[in-house]
């Protein structure tokens, strides 16, 4: 957590309620920040975490937070004056998320709070729960600002195809109005993503260089060493495409491809992240095979541990064909991209963890230095968010000693390590919230449009019987060479800087 205080703007007090309050998501990621922002002051004192939660007493729900807190952020138990800081702000709304009367006791238990009638609502419960939350919140009441703003957080996944993230939009929008809706996609709250935008637009040397004209490829990937952990009943449903392409690497690719903003403010980024997705170049039934690879890891070894096939792991269909890797070579029809490809991949079990966007120069016209040498490494800048976030510009630099030929060299410029107040994306996400900046959320048109443009591949893949496999803990995956054979340089893997 930045210990800036003095940049950041203080939310007013606001109430903080959590549906799913004894999920994983509120264990792992949500009481960690919540703790984190109030000892930093980014939460008002007079707050209070209201956790909504359905058969158990209050012992028993405090006693599962301890035991979250324990296992993700031990430090804050371990001191016990903090600790009861934040048990003391804790207060427990009992009931039944199906029932209008539990809405109606969290309306009873926020008049009874002190300070304004903010209200924050963070839907961390299962997707089909979110219109039954949304409906719930307005019958009592609890969608209505007159008193103070109320705000609906939304986790991904927001729908599962076009239809139904349409039909989730038509819900929410019935009683909310849309500048009161914070879908989140976590990868926009992680710093090195906003500090691409920075990049981007505070240096003047990268728009002149940031163009078909200079660029052969662009990848962006987040490949994962991890399987699928305990989420095999979401996974079986969502896939690679869904889980990670349609959501974090589409919005990355908006980030990268978009034109600058007229202004740093929620609807003109998102406007213009909007054109992008709108110059995205139709995938035709018959370019399905061509533009896009999935694949499904089978058995193999990981970090010298022997790890299962995605079909043998817990509550997997022995016959899925779900895939655990995607990829999709996408083009964007406007005057800055046109012919430039754009590759996203993403998979579980790979050979290494690492999140990047990889921009690919083109390469110098010839060797002027060896006639005989092939032409020099293209140059490539990579942005990755993790591990060790940082900005990386890979050069050539003539090779010590009597000789002119050349060898690539990289200089590196680490962006921050978790020492130097990088916040968490779920605290910067809270904050933006808390505070009523949306930018870094996306938009209900947003949303329909990544769906739309990965509807043709959905379709092509949804009754397939069989799917390739890789090896756990490598690269296998032959398809990929050749879904990049027109890129210079072929398939970029995070080891290959
Ligand atoms: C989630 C996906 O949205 O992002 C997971 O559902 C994935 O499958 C995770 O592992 C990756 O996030 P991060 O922050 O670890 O890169």
């Amino acid at each position: 957590m930045t210990d800036k205080m003095a940049e950041i703007e203080i939310a007013e007090p606001s109430n903080i309620v959590i549906f799913g309050a004894t999920g994983d998501l509120s264990k792992r990621k949500l009481m960690p920040a919540l703790v984190s922002m109030f000892d930093c002051g980014l939460i008002h004192t007079d707050s209070k975490i209201l956790g909504v939660v359905n058969n158990r007493t209050e012992e028993v729900w405090l006693e599962l937070v301890r035991e979250g807190m324990l296992q993700f952020y031990p430090e804050v138990v371990a001191d016990e004056q903090r600790w009861q800081r934040f048990l003391s702000r804790l207060v427990m709304v009992p009931g039944d998320l199906a029932d209008d009367a539990t809405y109606a006791r969290l309306g009873e238990a926020l008049m009874t709070l002190g300070g304004k009638k903010n209200a924050m609502f963070y839907c961390a419960v299962p997707p089909e729960w979110y219109g039954r939350v949304a409906r719930g919140l307005h019958a009592a009441g609890l969608a209505d600002e007159s008193e103070g703003y109320r705000r609906l957080v939304i986790e991904k996944p927001f729908g599962h195809d076009l239809e139904s993230a349409r039909a989730l939009n038509h819900e929410l929008q019935s009683v909310f109005s849309e500048d009161q809706i914070y879908r989140i996609d976590h990868y926009l709250g992680k710093e090195s993503v906003q500090n691409l935008l920075v990049y981007r637009f505070a240096n003047s040397i990268m728009e002149p260089l940031w163009n078909r004209n200079y660029i052969d490829n662009i990848q962006i990937f987040a490949s994962e060493t991890i399987g699928i952990e305990y989420r095999a009943k979401y996974y079986e449903k969502a896939g690679a495409l869904r889980d990670m392409i349609q959501s974090h690497l589409m919005q990355m690719m908006t980030l990268v491809a978009m034109e600058p903003p007229v202004e740093f403010s929620a609807d003109a980024v998102r406007d213009e992240k909007m054109k992008v997705l709108r110059a995205v170049r139709e995938i035709k039934p018959e370019q399905i095979k061509i533009d896009t690879v999935s694949a499904q890891y089978a058995s193999g070894t990981i970090d010298g541990k022997p790890v299962p096939a995605y079909v043998s792991e817990e509550n997997v269909s022995p016959d899925s064909a779900v895939e655990t890797f995607a990829a999709v070579r996408f083009y964007i029809d406007n005057w800055r991209w046109q012919g430039v490809p754009f590759i996203l991949w993403s998979g579980k079990r790979l050979q290494a963890q690492a999140s990047e966007v990889m921009i690919h120069f083109r390469r110098p016209p010839f060797n002027l230095f060896n006639s005989h040498a092939s032409v020099p490494a293209a140059n490539a800048l990579v942005f990755r968010l993790q591990p060790e976030a940082g900005i990386f510009l890979r050069l050539n630099a003539k090779k010590p000693g009597l000789t002119t030929d050349n060898k690539k060299m990289v200089m590196r410029a680490p962006y921050a390590t978790g020492g130097d107040g990088v916040a968490d994306a779920y605290e910067v996400l809270m904050h933006d919230v808390l505070t009523g900046d949306r930018t870094l959320f996306s938009r209900a048109d947003e949303v329909e449009a990544s769906w739309e443009i990965i509807k043709p591949i959905l379709d092509a893949w949804k009754n397939r019987v069989s799917v390739e496999r890789y090896r756990a803990g490598t690269w296998e995956i032959p398809a990929m060479d050749e879904l990049t054979r027109n890129c210079d340089g072929g398939w970029y893997k995070p080891e290959d800087l």
